[in-house]
């Protein structure tokens, strides 16, 4: 088994040092166009093989796809992380050139790779990736849901003092400060569903600080976080590679589903060896279904951008 990742930055690496440690494949490439820089960090997360006990090689190279080959996942983060002050959206303009150019190089190596892609502004970055390769829906499947998702259980589980791991709760729509949807109503603590634990007023807050979850990180940081995106990658390609079927909420084309077509947007999934398996139903209230209608709204406007680029 052989994973690619493309960027070795914050998130790249990070995903790349998880999977390492999960020893979820033989190899992993690290990719980057920054000189050295992917030999860089494989050598680093290589040197602490021995003191965490895995066998996976990871290697770095500089922009050279041939060492990609044959990989049957690859995951994109490449492109620029937002800054404080700045949206997912902002970033458009540079990583939609960044996404197509990469996608189009790992298919000419590893023509059978599932792409999952962490790049923003996600969703639109999924879209581009599915509509400029032509591939099958099940092979494009964006990292955002997940990652929005654990967000949301770690702030209940601080609003409720209980541990985040005794907690379900899922974030579908666009992967945006305004478009997510923390789906509360389904929100359990083994069960229970939370909001007979917390006050609406509590339960609020908790979804208002999930949505803007990413922003108060890069503040906080100077540039986007990376810790939790590099896990939520690799849980996801964990899912693919030892066809774990799990359900995570994930960024897949929709044909129909949720009442939409013709777009990527976060809807739970079951992930297995063949990519996105099938989208699951969660049967909305006519509320919950309204913010989804808007959120898909959002996402197919930011879609429209591809065309005035001239992506699409
Ligand atoms: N091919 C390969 N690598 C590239 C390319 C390219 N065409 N263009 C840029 N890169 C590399 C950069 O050299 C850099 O090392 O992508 C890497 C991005 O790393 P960071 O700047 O550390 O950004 P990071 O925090 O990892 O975020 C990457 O993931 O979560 C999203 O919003 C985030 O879009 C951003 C992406």
């Amino acid at each position: 088994m052989k994973i690619t990742v493309i960027g070795a930055g914050n998130v790249g690496a990070t995903c790349a040092n998880v999977m390492a440690q999960k020893e979820l494949a033989s190899e992993i490439v690290l990719l980057d166009i920054k000189e050295g820089f992917a030999e860089g960090k494989a050598l680093d997360i290589m040197q602490t093989a021995t003191l965490l006990g895995f066998d996976t090689q990871v290697t770095g190279v500089t922009a050279d796809y041939s060492k990609t080959a044959g990989s049957e996942v690859v995951v994109v983060t490449s492109g620029i992380p937002r800054k404080p002050g700045m949206t997912r959206e902002d970033l458009i303009g540079t990583n939609a050139g960044i996404v197509k150019d990469v996608v189009t190089n790992i298919l000419k190596y590893s023509p059978n790779a599932i792409i999952v892609v962490i790049s923003n502004p996600m969703d639109t970055m999924t879209y581009l990736a599915l509509k400029s390769t032509g591939l099958p829906k099940n092979r494009i499947i964006g990292m955002g849901g997940i990652l929005d998702s654990v967000r949301f259980k770690c702030y209940l589980s601080q609003a409720l003092n209980v541990p985040a791991s005794d907690l379900q709760g899922v974030v579908i729509g666009g992967h945006g400060d305004t478009t997510m949807i923390p789906l509360a109503r389904f929100a359990t603590y083994n069960g229970v569903p939370v909001s007979t634990l917390l006050s609406a007023d509590a339960l609020n807050t908790v979804v208002s600080s999930t949505m803007v979850g990413g922003a108060t990180l890069t503040k906080f940081l100077g540039t986007s976080a990376w810790m939790a995106p590099g896990a939520a990658g690799a849980a996801l390609v964990e899912s693919i590679v030892r066809d774990e079927k799990k359900i995570y909420p994930c960024c897949v084309s929709l044909d129909g589903e949720y009442g939409q077509k013709d777009i990527c947007i976060g809807v739970p999934a079951i992930i297995g060896k063949n990519g996105f398996e099938k989208v699951v139903d969660f049967k909305l209230n006519a509320d919950e279904q309204a913010l989804f209608n808007k959120s898909a709204d959002a996402v197919r406007s930011m879609n429209g951008v591809l065309k005035e680029l001239n992506l699409l």
